[in-house]
């Protein structure tokens, strides 16, 4: 039986596993990297602790198999993350340690992580990161989970959320069409910005 249960911080360990099995433009992205929680530092952990009433896990018989995680406002959430979240990570991740190259990547977001445009982040104030295991795809809880979030980011009345996707994921840029989500912006490495207006008829 499948449940979406509320997030605690006891289920970070969890995410991060999620986060690195679908970190590859939705596949495994374990081989990728050298340390397993670079991926989870910048796209689960910090989202899960600044804002936990709006993430959920989903729970099968064995255990943790999905989650989504987001923030109601992610100009906020930068600051916060400057404040508490990247310092900590800046001394355990020193630059210039020898690293694989895509682990030495991640590291340079810890240092240096990407500000949001206000372009975005004003119509968009919102983002989200949403991540299901193979197992649980495919069966309606990537939406059932969107939904559920866009019902709280409205009774927070926040307009709009975004979120960013890998330029190769097209599986998921197909999922966030159907749901109404719109190209808003293109990164400079061909990720997709993508955004919803919230409080209009969809
Ligand atoms: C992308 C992802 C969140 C989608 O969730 P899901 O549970 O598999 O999707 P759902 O079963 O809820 O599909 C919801 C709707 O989208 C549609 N849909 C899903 N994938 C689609 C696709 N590739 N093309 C067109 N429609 C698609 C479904 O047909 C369904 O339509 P309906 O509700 O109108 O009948 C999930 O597959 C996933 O986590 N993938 C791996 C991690 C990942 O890539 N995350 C996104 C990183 S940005």
């Amino acid at each position: 039986m499948v449940r979406l249960l509320p997030l605690t911080a006891s289920d970070l360990p969890a995410l991060y596993r999620v986060c690195r099995q679908t970190g590859r433009a939705g596949r495994d992205a374990s081989a990728d990297h050298d340390d397993p929680d670079l991926l989870g530092h910048h796209w689960a952990g910090p989202q899960a602790t600044f804002d936990p009433a709006l993430g959920e896990v989903v729970v099968d018989d064995d255990g943790v198999c999905g989650y989504l995680v987001g923030v109601g406002s992610t100009s906020d959430f930068e600051v916060w993350c400057e404040q508490h979240w990247w310092p900590a990570l800046r001394e355990r991740y020193p630059l210039g340690a020898v690293r694989r190259a895509s682990d030495e990547a991640l590291v340079r977001s810890i240092h240096r992580p990407d500000v949001t445009s206000a372009a975005i982040a004003e119509p968009f104030p919102a983002h989200l990161h949403i991540n299901l295991l193979p197992r649980a795809q495919g069966q309606g809880l990537g939406r059932m989970l969107i939904e559920r979030l866009i019902d709280r980011l409205e009774r927070r009345g926040i307009g709009g959320v975004h979120l960013g996707v890998d330029a190769d994921n097209a599986r998921a840029i197909a999922f966030y069409r159907h749901l109404g989500f719109a190209e808003v912006a293109v990164e400079d490495d061909g990720g997709l910005i993508l955004g919803l207006r919230l409080g209009v008829p969809r």
